[in-house]
Order: structure tokens, then C-alpha cells, then sequence
């Protein structure tokens, strides 16, 4: 029933308060609505109505590597299956462009566990990752949860 979409420009605003609204409560990290519009096209939505009820980006760093970011799925629609659909959406994108690895950093990792990422070291991350760290208000004491999936190419 729900739907995972791309995000339109006009979702921007909305990505923005869904994702602030939990790093407001120290869940994850805040996002910029420059960020937002700069990653729009990053961005996977589920909306109802009008209304940004979760959201998901896929941002590729290098030739290899891709991240899932700013994962958000609203208070009240919590458990129903959301966030898998939306995480799911982020690796086949990944395989369809061709992408072999997936990381995230979060502070939830038993939920991408459950997806088949696996916990590594930060300091095993490339070093491209670290660049847009320096944006981030927790720079450079970061404690977020690395973790890595490996993409299976279609066959
Ligand atoms: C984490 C979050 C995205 C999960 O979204 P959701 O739509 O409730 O998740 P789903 O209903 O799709 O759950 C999928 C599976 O993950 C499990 N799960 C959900 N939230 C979990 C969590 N915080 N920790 C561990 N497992 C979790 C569910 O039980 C379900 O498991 P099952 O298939 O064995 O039943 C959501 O709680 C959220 O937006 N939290 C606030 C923001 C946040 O912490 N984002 C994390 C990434 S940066």
C-alpha cells in the first residue's frame, strides 16, 4: 500500500522537517535544506497525499561505493514495513547503476542489519567518505555505527 517514490523538488521542504525533527532528538544526523535540495535527486520518499511520511537517499561517493542516508520514517507510521521498503529501494538502485558497496552510518545499526550489512570499522571507510564530515556538528568526534553491504549483481 505504501509507495516508494523519487522525491520531487517540492519534497524538499518536508524531507527537511521529517529528518530534523529526529536529529532534534539526537537520532541522526541534522540535514541542511541546501543539502536536501543540493541531494534531491538522492532522495526516495513515501508520501501520503501530499505529506513526506519517510524518506531514504542513495548517494554515490566514487566508482564503488554508494551511502544510505538520512533513513526517516514518521512517529506515527512506524512498523508497518516502511523502512524495509525503503532501504530495499536504496540497494537495487545501487545494483541497477552498478555499485558493489553500500555503507551507512547511524546510530540503529540492528535495523540494517537486518538487511544483510554487516558492522565494520569507520577507519576501514575510504578516505572520500570523511569529506563531507567537516559539514557535520559532530565533527570530528564522530560515533556513529559503521556498516557495509555488498551488492549482488543481477544475474
Ligand atoms: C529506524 C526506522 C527507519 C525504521 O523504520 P520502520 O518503517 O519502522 O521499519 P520497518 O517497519 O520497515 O521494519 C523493518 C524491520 O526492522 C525492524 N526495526 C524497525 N526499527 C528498528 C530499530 N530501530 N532497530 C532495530 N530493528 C528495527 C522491524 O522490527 C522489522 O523487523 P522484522 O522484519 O523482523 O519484523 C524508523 O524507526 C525511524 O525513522 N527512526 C528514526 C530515525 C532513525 O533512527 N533512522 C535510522 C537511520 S539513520
Amino acid at each position: 500500500m505504501y509507495k516508494v517514490e523519487k522525491a520531487k523538488i517540492s519534497d524538499a521542504p518536508l524531507i527537511h522537517k521529517l529528518v530534523n525533527y529526529f536529529a532534534d532528538k539526537s537520532l541522526m544526523l541534522p540535514r541542511s535544506l541546501s543539502e536536501i535540495y543540493e541531494g534531491t535527486r538522492d532522495y526516495f520518499v513515501v508520501k501520503d497525499s501530499e505529506r513526506v511520511i519517510a524518506c531514504a537517499s542513495l548517494h554515490i561517493i566514487w566508482a564503488d561505493l554508494a551511502e544510505v542516508k538520512s533513513v526517516a520514517v514518521a512517529e506515527d507510521r512506524h512498523k508497518q514495513g516502511i523502512g524495509d521498503k525503503l532501504i530495499k529501494a536504496c540497494l537495487d538502485e545501487a545494483r541497477e547503476i552498478g555499485i558493489p558497496t553500500v555503507f551507512c552510518l547511524t546510530y540503529q545499526p540492528v535495523f540494517f542489519e537486518k538487511f544483510g550489512f554487516t558492522r565494520l570499522d569507520k577507519m576501514e571507510l575510504p578516505q572520500k567518505v570523511w569529506n563531507e564530515c567537516f559539514r557535520c556538528p559532530k565533527f570530528p568526534n564522530c560515533d556513529e555505527i559503521a556498516l557495509i553491504y555488498h551488492v549482488e549483481a543481477k544475474s
